[in-house]
């Protein structure tokens, strides 16, 4: 730039006879954007990655300061680069091997830091003192005042404008809006046009006409700019165009907690099941979830095994006069990437068939002006976030099958669309995404990164973080509720239960606590902070005469927690058909702060797998694969500490009727019925 100016300004001379002043010689332009990601969180401690792009003129040493949120944000550990803090404040200079940044080269280094309470992303970025707003300030400004240089050699600023959609449309959703502009660079080239809503970037266009589709917009008003930059950076936003998005499904207004005051659907197909048993009446009436597993559940087509669509569940819940209904979306490619005996029916690679055979059906059903009087809360995809985190890499559960859905990002991909389109259906939808249980991801070493994730996946779905309305965790898992004894600072003999066998260092004993952990850890990620969480307590009750009612005397650690603790299982990571298990708490809202409702998505008495091989055929329709954990016999994987696998005998495929265990489930009912 510097050296661009000193050639303008001769031939500015040259051309008026040598009387024009020019000001702003000296001025180099300036300008950066900048991007701070917390790469990794645990409870006390953090990393983060700062990522600046040098927008001005090319820079050979830099200084980068920004500020922290929270006073306990501390850096104890900073690479490629050098640090102080004061305060809030904090400054990192280039070390001897990185001064060097082109115009439009990155500044990148990383740093560990303490934090408590809250964990905000650092704010006011600037590089050598000039502001990080994402744009340059234009050196030819004054230049062009002064010395009227022609447009060809003194580049101003872009000109732009939106073109379409017009100021004032309207649009149906989950709509899609064409976005147009045209722009021109007098004296350059038009690099990009960015097109914004509100200050959220929506997309990019590099040529000529500048186009972006942005799909699944919700109901909502919004402003859209384009902004142009040219070839030296320099950008100029055009005049905001408002437009509003209608319709879809405005069922009333969405409410932080949708349970709190609701009515819920009570599937009526598990429901004669139930009440066909001895004794099952007592649960049921009792609300669960509604499981869209397969392309078929949707439809309900004859032959398909199943008896009720999807559209007759939600008008058998306008019947019932229910206001809320429960949808476990689980049809994700590669789906139960770490298990067999829930493999789904999409590839690895499907998810164009996930996308438009079974989001887009299930999303233009909840859409339904019909159904608008009813919260639709959907269930996003059990496990499969969770497994990204815990069995795609070199732990010592890891499979083949979760590497490669990691390595082909079409978990993500799916979630996201899932979060996208459902959202953007109608104000009477709910999204929760499923977080595991604490038995999976209460290390530290799995509690971070999961939120991590989850953040990162709903920061880029269309809606980003409002797209999700909370998190459910123990679905269709055994994990105790609570543990009134052995709670996480239990000692025994002055040592803490920690290193227990059972407990093996995790940070959690029971669902409740974790739970609770989890939401604060998600808000301080960058979820909305009334997120709410779901608890499945269908199956975790553990009553009975095996529960203990006091602590116990013993001295020896283990033999202590074995005898005190609530969670009968032989080891936290067993998941099948769990023998001794009970119902848990009865389905109800705002049961404790910061959990929305307890539910029972899994329906008690569907089978989570056959204890053997069953072949496809009448008793096994859907040709779901044998998992050695449902099978007694089984001595365990790197995912259960390599124990014995617990579960019951005889079972039928996941999803089937499995009436000994229903009749158990109500036998250690806890609260007993
Ligand atoms: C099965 C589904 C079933 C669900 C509820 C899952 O384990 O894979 O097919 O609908 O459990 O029982």
């Amino acid at each position: 730039m510097r050296r661009k100016l000193a050639l303008i300004s001769a031939a500015a001379l040259a051309a008026t006879g040598g009387v024009v002043v020019i000001t702003n010689q000296a001025f180099a332009a300036a300008g950066c954007s900048a991007k701070y990601t917390i790469t990794n969180q645990w409870p006390g401690g953090f990393q983060a990655q700062v990522d600046v792009t040098n927008l001005g003129d090319a820079l050979t040493s830099w200084n980068v300061g920004w500020d922290f949120g929270n006073a306990s944000q501390t850096i104890t550990q900073i690479w490629n680069a050098n640090k102080t803090q004061s305060g809030l404040h904090v400054n990192a200079t280039n070390m001897s091997y990185n001064g060097n940044v082109a115009t439009n080269g990155t500044i990148s280094f990383g740093f560990t830091g303490n934090w408590s309470g809250a964990n905000p992303s650092g704010t006011n970025f600037t590089v050598n003192g000039t502001a990080c707003t994402g744009s340059t300030s234009s050196p030819s400004a004054s230049a062009s005042a002064s010395a009227s240089p022609s447009a060809s050699s003194n580049p101003t600023a872009p000109v732009v404008s939106l073109t379409s959609p017009t100021s004032g449309s309207t649009f149906t959703a989950p709509a899609t809006v064409g976005l147009a502009a045209s722009a021109s660079a007098p004296g350059s080239t038009v690099s990009k046009v960015e097109f914004y809503n509100g200050t959220t970037l929506l997309g990019t266009d590099t040529s000529s006409p500048y186009t972006f589709s942005w799909t699944n917009v919700a109901t909502g008003s919004y402003s859209l700019t384009a902004k142009a930059y040219n070839a030296a950076n320099v950008s100029t936003t055009s005049t905001a165009v408002s437009i509003t998005v209608t319709g879809g499904n405005t069922g009333g207004t969405h409410v932080d907690n949708p349970y709190v005051g609701a009515k819920v659907y009570v599937n009526p197909d598990w429901s004669a099941k139930a009440a066909a048993e001895p004794g099952g009446s007592r649960v049921s009436n009792q609300p669960t979830g509604v499981w869209l597993d397969t392309i078929a559940a949707i439809t309900a087509p004859s032959g398909s095994g199943y008896t009720t669509s999807m559209r007759k569940h939600l008008d058998n819940a306008l019947a019932q006069g229910a206001t809320l209904a429960q949808f476990v979306i689980y049809n994700l490619p590669g789906r139960d990437c770490a298990a067999l005996a829930s493999n789904g029916e999409l590839g690895p690679t499907e998810i164009n068939r996930y996308k438009t055979e079974y989001i887009d059906p299930i999303a233009a059903i909840e859409a339904d002006p019909k159904y608008a009087s009813i919260r639709i809360v959907n269930i996003v995809e059990i496990d499969s976030l969770p497994n990204l985190v815990t069995n795609a890499g070199g732990e010592a559960g890891a499979t083949a099958a979760c590497a490669t859905m990691k390595a082909n990002g079409n978990y993500v991909t799916g979630v996201q669309y899932a979060l996208s389109k459902l959202h953007a259906a109608g104000t009477n939808i709910y999204n929760y995404i499923d977080a595991a249980h604490h038995g999976w991801l209460g290390w530290d070493s799995n509690f971070g990164p999961a939120a991590q994730l989850f953040a990162s996946t709903a920061q880029g779905a269309t809606g980003g973080f409002s797209t999700v309305d909370g998190f459910i965790t123990n679905t269709a898992n055994y994990s105790a509720l609570s543990e009134p004894f052995v709670t996480i600072n239990a000692t025994v003999g002055g040592q803490s239960i920690r290193q227990s066998k059972w407990v093996d260092w995790n940070f959690y004993t029971d669902e409740l606590t974790f739970a609770q952990a989890f939401r604060n850890q998600l808000v301080s990620l960058g979820f909305n902070s009334n997120i709410g969480m779901l608890i499945d307590t269908s199956r975790n009750g553990w009553g009975g005469s095996a529960r203990p009612t006091a602590a116990s005397t013993s001295t020896d650690m283990n033999t202590w927690v074995n005898a005190s603790r609530i969670d009968r299982r032989i080891h936290a990571g067993n998941w099948c058909n769990q023998s001794g298990a009970g119902l848990g708490e009865r389905p109800r809202a705002t049961p404790a702060p910061g959990i929305d409702a307890y539910v029972w998505i899994k329906p008690p008495g569907e089978s989570d797998g056959s204890s053997s091989l069953i072949p496809t055929g009448p008793n096994n329709p859907g040709g779901k694969g044998f998992d050695g954990m449902c099978d007694p016999a089984y001595t365990g994987n790197g995912r259960n500490g390599n124990s014995m696998s617990g579960a019951l005998p005889n079972a039928p495929v996941s999803g089937a009727w499995f009436s000994a265990q229903f009749q158990q489930l109500m036998q250690n009912a806890y609260p007993a019925l």
